[in-house]
């Protein structure tokens, strides 16, 4: 399909994706170190001056409603570390075009701030939670804070206007064998949908091999023969997630498979980074700077040019079926998941 990028109120790629979905990054550092993310000292972080301001992040957003997006995720690193979320939210949450607003957070800040950010006019939550034993996801974040990330789930149980509440768990082969079952049992027994996530290759320490990936097949079939699955309806074509119901009425699981399973075709997210970086893809190894030209005065026309631009070149999908695959861009922590 050839475009030039603009359908009535749609910004729309060379493959006639229309982009309804942002996920703003809202500060590239993390109070965790996830083995599959970050090394133990961290990385280096993305210098204070060229962390978008609350004001650069409402006019960008606004520019990207106007041209379609109507859902906003709010992701990191962790974005509760970013001061005074809440007060972003609210901003966010008063342009007319933004549907949803969502957060995905490792959850271990959330507790004293949820009231805050559900008052703002948060709609949704995923808490990042890959281990439901203490030694096990101390192994996996370098950080004893299982509970106070539990803590922070059950926080948000108060907000019946979070539901469902969701639940992240990057399976790691090796690792995660034993916490699939405790994972989907907190499934059937709490409110939340619980999302089994196959590991993909944007640790900054490089260290993701095809045989990390515990596939969401596998997965699948170990929740399933323990507790009967049955397939439901995605919620729309564009979610990452296909969703199973356990066949006894008590819950439901999703699976995110992006190496075994490749999404890419209904995709409809843009990324933008805590530097004002637009990405098309998470994987894309090119970034549209909208930082510069908007500390610069650039009008919204302007801008929004960029990002009919950036869409256009959006690719296809990522190549990570084929071995020789190797991705050379910024890490996961500085683009938000
Ligand atoms: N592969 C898959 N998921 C990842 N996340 C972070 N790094 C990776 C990776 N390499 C997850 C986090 C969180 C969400 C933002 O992305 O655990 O749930
Ligand atoms: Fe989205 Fe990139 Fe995956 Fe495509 S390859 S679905 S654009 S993350």
């Amino acid at each position: 399909m050839s475009n030039n990028g603009i359908v009535a109120g749609a910004v729309v790629d060379g493959y006639g994706r229309i982009h309804r979905a942002l996920r703003l990054s809202v500060t590239d550092r993390c109070n965790l170190r996830c083995r599959y993310c970050m090394p133990a000292e961290g990385l280096g972080w993305i210098p204070g001056d060229d962390v978008l301001s609350d004001d650069e992040c409402v006019r960008l957003v606004a520019i990207l409603a106007r041209a379609g997006v109507t859902e906003v995720r709010i992701t990191g690193g962790e974005p509760l570390i970013r001061p005074g979320l809440a007060e972003l939210v609210a901003r966010l949450r008063a342009i007319i075009e933004i549907g949803e607003i969502s957060l995905t957070t490792n959850g271990v800040l959330l507790a004293d701030q949820i009231d805050d950010l559900v008052a703002a006019g948060l709609d949704r939550v995923n808490v990042s939670v890959d281990s439901l034993d203490p030694e096990r996801y101390a192994a996996i974040t370098r950080r004893r804070d299982l509970e106070r990330a539990l803590d922070g789930l059950a926080a948000c149980e108060r907000h019946a206007q979070l539901r469902p509440i969701k639940v992240n768990a990057v399976a790691l082969r090796g690792v995660s064998e034993h916490d699939v079952l405790p994972l989907a049992e907190l499934a059937r027994q709490r409110p939340y949908v619980v999302r089994f996530i196959e590991v993909m290759p944007l640790d900054a320490p490089r260290s993701w091999t095809p045989e990390l990936v515990l596939s969401g097949e596998e997965l699948r079939e170990m929740i399933g023969s323990r507790w009967p699955l049955e397939p439901m309806r995605r919620e729309r074509p564009s979610a990452p997630a296909t969703h199973w119901r356990f066949a006894d009425g008590a819950g439901e699981v999703q699976f995110v498979a992006p190496v075994t399973e490749p999404f890419c075709a209904a995709c409809d997210r843009l990324r933008l980074t805590a530097d004002g970086q637009l990405r098309t893809c998470l994987f894309a190894e090119w970034e549209t700077d909208l930082r510069t030209p908007l500390r610069a005065g650039a009008p919204d026309d302007v801008l929004e040019r960029a990002v009919r631009d950036a869409v256009l070149r959006k690719e296809a999908g990522h190549g990570m079926s084929d071995p020789a695959w190797t991705y050379r861009g910024r890490p996961m922590s500085m683009i938000g998941g």
